[in-house]
């Protein structure tokens, strides 16, 4: 069977509660393309508000990140269970932003992905190189040991319908995508590791989004290559017109 496509907006720490259901609400009340999967990401604020506000629409809910731990004297951090209750089905993990400004390394990320499996929530694990990488020809290199840190000990039956989400960091909020070809070559790249880590059923049945610098104008480029499945959408995400122009990209 053919990979659904999934277009995620992370909306990042943008929005009040309020402004995050009234873009939900448009979001659900303007979207046509019925032939892919939708999803949105506030901040953990607002995570309850857009649950309750998408109920009873085909748009998703995920969290921007999750703490590993269920419950317990952890101040300030969130954990799956309690994102789970507030409506959420999916949920971020290791996001370069979260790499670069938190110290989330590979195993955190590994961490994360465990307990959202548990909490029931699909993780979007976040993948990619910085540019100096890319110009020293370590991309596969780069990608292979964040996949191999986060999915350690995980087995092919309890991935939970794992997404990747590959993101080459220097085409974050940067305004430099990838072109189609490099964002198809890094996600056959990621395929065959996960045939090759897993089997050939994952690699297959996995979605593979590529995130950095989405927008209408270049959506349909890269969504048509065969081994993208969809978009991890950040500042086009904010507004419901370019958000709702890449959906309809497809
Ligand atoms: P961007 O962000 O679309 O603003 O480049 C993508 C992301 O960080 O997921």
């Amino acid at each position: 069977m053919a990979r659904r496509k999934l277009i995620a907006g992370n909306w990042k720490m943008h929005k009040t509660v309020a402004e995050s259901v009234g873009l939900a609400g448009q979001v659900a009340t303007e979207l046509k393309n019925r032939q892919v999967d939708v999803l949105v990401a506030p901040t953990a604020l607002a995570l309850a508000a857009v649950a309750s506000r998408l109920a009873g629409t085909p748009v998703m809910v995920a969290a921007q990140n999750l703490f590993w731990e269920d419950h317990g004297a952890y101040t300030g951090e969130v954990g799956g269970p309690l994102i789970r209750a507030a409506g959420a089905s999916h949920v971020i993990i290791g996001h370069s932003e979260r790499r670069q400004f938190f110290g989330e390394s590979e195993k955190t990320a590994g961490l994360r992905v465990a307990a959202a499996l548990a909490a029931g929530l699909v993780p979007i694990l976040c993948v990619g190189e910085a540019l100096a990488e890319r110009e020293k020809d370590q991309t596969e290199g780069v990608l292979e040991s964040q996949l191999a840190g986060a999915l350690a000990g995980m087995g092919a039956a309890g991935l939970g319908g794992l997404i990747v989400a590959y993101e080459p960091v220097w085409a974050i909020g940067t305004g430099l995508n990838a072109s189609p070809e490099q964002a198809n070559q890094a996600h056959a790249f990621i395929r065959s590791w996960l045939a090759y880590r897993f089997d050939k059923k994952v690699a297959k049945a996995t979605r593979i989004l590529y995130g950095g610098s989405v927008k209408p104008a270049n959506a349909a480029g890269l969504l048509t290559q065969s081994e993208v499945d969809g978009a991890l959408v950040g500042g086009a995400s904010l507004n419901v017109h370019d958000f709702l122009g890449i959906i309809e990209a497809i």
